[in-house]
C-alpha cells in the first residue's frame, strides 16, 4: 500500500501521491508540477548549482539548513524534511537580506544562475558562515556564473550580514520543528507509483529484509544520489525500485573509540567532516575539494566506496590509513581491508543482498606521517586526474612501515606494493628506489583528464613531495593541488 511522501514548504505539509514517479527529481517536481520555476536547470548533473534549493532538517532540536542540488535529488528524499526555494525568501515586497545584498552589489546580470547563488547564500546565512572570503568561496564553489566574474557575488555574501543577522525564518523555526516532528515515521516509507517503488527502510534489519524481497538487478540502493541521480538524469535509466539508505538509523552513526573512527555508510561528507578531520587535517582538506558544498551535503562515504570509481577520492586515503570495511547481509556482518573490496573495474566484493555498513579507520600514531594530494585541473568541484595518499611510520628518519595508495592510476583505487617495499627501511627524503618501483606498480591510462605519462610522473613527484614534507620541508605544487 503506497503512502504519500510528506514534506513542509511555506509552513504547509505537502503530500506527494503515487502520481509522482519514484525517480522524479525535486527540480522537475518544482518546475513541472508546482510551476515554481525560480529554480533553474543548467546541467541536471549537480555541477552548476542553478537548481540549488535548501533542505531544513531537525538536528539536535535545531533546524539545520543545507544547500543541495535539486536536479539530482528525488522527491521522496524530501520526506520528513522542510524545503526552501528561491520563491520563498521575499516577504511580499520586502526582499530577504540575501536578495537585498545581491541587488546592492549588482551581483546579477542575465540572472540565470542567480536563484542558485541566492539559495547557497541563504544556507550560509543560516549557519552563520563567517563572511571571510575562504568560507564564502567554499560555500559558493558549487555555483557557476558566466556573467559576473563572482566578485560582486562574494561582496553580496559579505553585505548580507551587514543588512541583517536574522531573518523571518529564524522566528518561524520553533513552529517548523514542531511540524517536522509530526512527520516522523515509525515504519518504512513505501512510495509506490506506476513507474516503480521508493522504499525507505528505518533499520538495517528492515533494509536486509526488504532487499530479499526485491528481484535482483531491478532495484537500486540510494544513499545521497550524487552518482545514482545522474543515472536517471543523464543516462535515462529507470529502476523498478529504489531502496533509500538515508533513513536507516545504523548507517547514520559515527563512533570514535580513540584509536579508530567508524563512519556509517549513510553519513554524508558534511556530517563526517569533523570525524575525518580528527583522522588527519590533510584528509579533511582533501574532502573539502570533493565536489561542492551541495555534493558534500548529499554525498556519502559509503556511496563513494560502493560506487568504486577508479578516481573515487575517499578510498586512497582510507586505504593508506589501513581502513577496513564492514559489509552486512542476510548472513550477518563481515569485515575486510578496504583494498580487498575492489576486485576489478567497478567490481566489488559485495555479495547479492549485501550492503556496505561502515568503514573503520585507525587513527595515525605519533610516529606516523600521513598526506593526501589531489591533482585536478580545477581546484574546486573537479574529478581527480591523480590522487596520492601516503602513510609511513618512522623510526627517526627511517621508514619502518609504509602504505601508499593512488586513485586514477589503475582500474581500482590501489596500493603501490612495490613502492611500499622499496620505501620500507629507506631514510627520508631519499625515496628514489620507491619512485622507480612505482613504474612497476602501475600502468596508468590516458584519458581526457590526463595522459599516462603525466599520471606516472605526477604520481612519482607526489611521492617525492611526501618524502620531503615528511622530512620537515613544505613544498607547494604550482598546479591545483
Ligand atoms: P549514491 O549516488 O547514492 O550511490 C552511489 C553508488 O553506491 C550506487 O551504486 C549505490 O547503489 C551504491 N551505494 C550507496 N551506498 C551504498 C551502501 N551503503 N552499500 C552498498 N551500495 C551502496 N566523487 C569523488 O570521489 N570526488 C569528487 O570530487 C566528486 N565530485 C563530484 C561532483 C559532482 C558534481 C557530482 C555529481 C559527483 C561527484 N563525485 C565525486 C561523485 C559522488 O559525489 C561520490 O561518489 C559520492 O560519494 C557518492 O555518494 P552518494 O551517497 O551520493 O552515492
Ligand atoms: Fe546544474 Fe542542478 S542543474 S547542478
Ligand atoms: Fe548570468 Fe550568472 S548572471 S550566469
Amino acid at each position: 500500500m503506497s503512502e504519500p511522501v510528506r514534506f513542509v514548504s511555506r509552513g504547509q505539509v505537502v503530500t506527494v501521491g503515487p502520481d509522482v514517479p519514484h525517480t522524479m527529481t525535486v527540480l522537475e517536481y518544482l518546475r513541472l508540477r508546482l510551476r515554481r520555476t525560480g529554480s533553474k536547470e543548467g546541467c541536471a548533473e549537480g555541477d552548476c548549482g542553478a537548481c540549488t534549493v535548501v533542505i531544513g532538517e531537525a538536528v539536535y532540536g535545531r533546524l539545520r539548513y543545507r544547500a543541495v542540488n535539486a536536479c539530482i535529488l528525488f522527491v521522496a528524499q524530501l520526506d520528513g524534511k522542510a524545503l526552501f526555494t528561491v520563491e520563498d525568501l521575499a516577504d511580499g515586497e520586502a526582499l530577504h537580506p540575501v536578495q537585498q545584498a545581491m541587488v546592492e552589489t549588482h551581483a546579477s546580470q542575465c540572472g540565470f544562475c542567480t536563484p542558485g547563488f541566492v539559495m547557497s547564500l541563504f544556507a550560509c546565512f543560516h549557519h552563520g558562515v563567517t563572511p571571510d572570503d575562504e568560507s564564502l568561496k567554499d560555500a559558493l564553489a558549487g555555483n557557476l556564473c558566466r556573467c559576473t566574474g563572482y566578485r560582486p557575488i562574494l561582496e553580496a555574501g559579505r553585505r548580507m550580514f551587514e543588512i541583517a543577522r536574522e531573518d523571518r525564518f529564524t522566528a518561524m523555526e520553533a513552529a517548523l520543528l514542531q511540524q517536522l516532528g509530526q512527520l516522523k515515521r515509525t515504519r518504512m516509507l513505501r512510495h509506490s507509483t506506476a513507474a516503480g517503488d521508493f522504499l525507505a527502510p528505518r533499520s538495517i534489519d528492515e533494509l536486509i529484509e526488504t532487499l530479499e524481497t526485491l528481484p535482483d538487478g531491478k532495484s537500486w540502493l540510494l544513499a545521497g544520489g550524487t552518482d545514482v541521480g545522474l543515472w536517471v538524469t543523464k543516462q535515462q535509466r529507470q529502476p523498478r525500485s529504489i531502496v533509500y539508505l538515508g533513513r536507516v538509523a545504523e548507517l547514520q552513526q559515527i563512533s570514535d573509540d580513540g584509536h579508530a573512527v567508524t563512519i556509517g555508510a549513510g553519513v554524508t561528507y558534511a556530517d563526517a567532516f569533523a570525524a575525518i578531520e580528527s583522522l588527519h587535517p590533510d584528509f579533511a582538506r582533501m574532502v573539502r575539494r570533493l565536489g561542492s558544498v551541495q555534493i558534500r551535503n548529499s554525498g556519502t562515504l559509503g556511496g563513494n566506496i560502493a560506487n568504486g570509481s577508479p578516481i573515487g577520492d575517499s578510498m586512497p586515503p582510507l586505504i593508506a590509513l589501513g581502513a577496513t570495511i564492514t559489509l552486512r547481509g542476510r548472513a550477518g556482518s563481515r569485515r575486510l581491508p578496504l583494498e580487498d573490496f575492489y576486485l576489478g573495474y567497478r567490481k566489488t566484493a559485495l555479495a547479492p543482498g549485501e550492503i556496505v555498513e561502515s568503514v573503520t579507520v585507525p587513527k595515525p600514531g605519533a610516529d606516523s606521517r600521513f598526506a593526501v594530494y589531489k591533482l585536478s585541473k580545477r581546484f574546486d568541484q573537479d574529478i581527480s586526474a591523480v590522487l596520492g595518499a601516503f602513510h609511513v611510520k618512522l623510526d627517526g628518519g627511517t621508514v619502518r612501515e609504509a602504505r601508499i595508495a593512488y586513485g586514477g592510476m589503475a582500474a581500482v583505487p590501489a596500493r603501490a606494493l612495490r613502492a611500499e617495499a622499496a620505501l620500507t627501511g629507506a631514510s627520508l627524503p631519499d625515496v628514489e628506489a620507491a619512485v622507480a618501483a612505482l613504474a612497476e606498480d602501475f600502468r596508468p591510462l590516458s584519458d581526457m583528464r590526463a595522459s599516462a605519462g603525466y599520471r606516472l610522473l605526477a604520481a612519482q613527484n607526489l611521492l617525492r613531495k611526501f618524502a620531503l614534507e615528511a622530512n620537515g620541508q613544505r613544498i607547494r605544487l604550482e598546479a591545483a593541488e
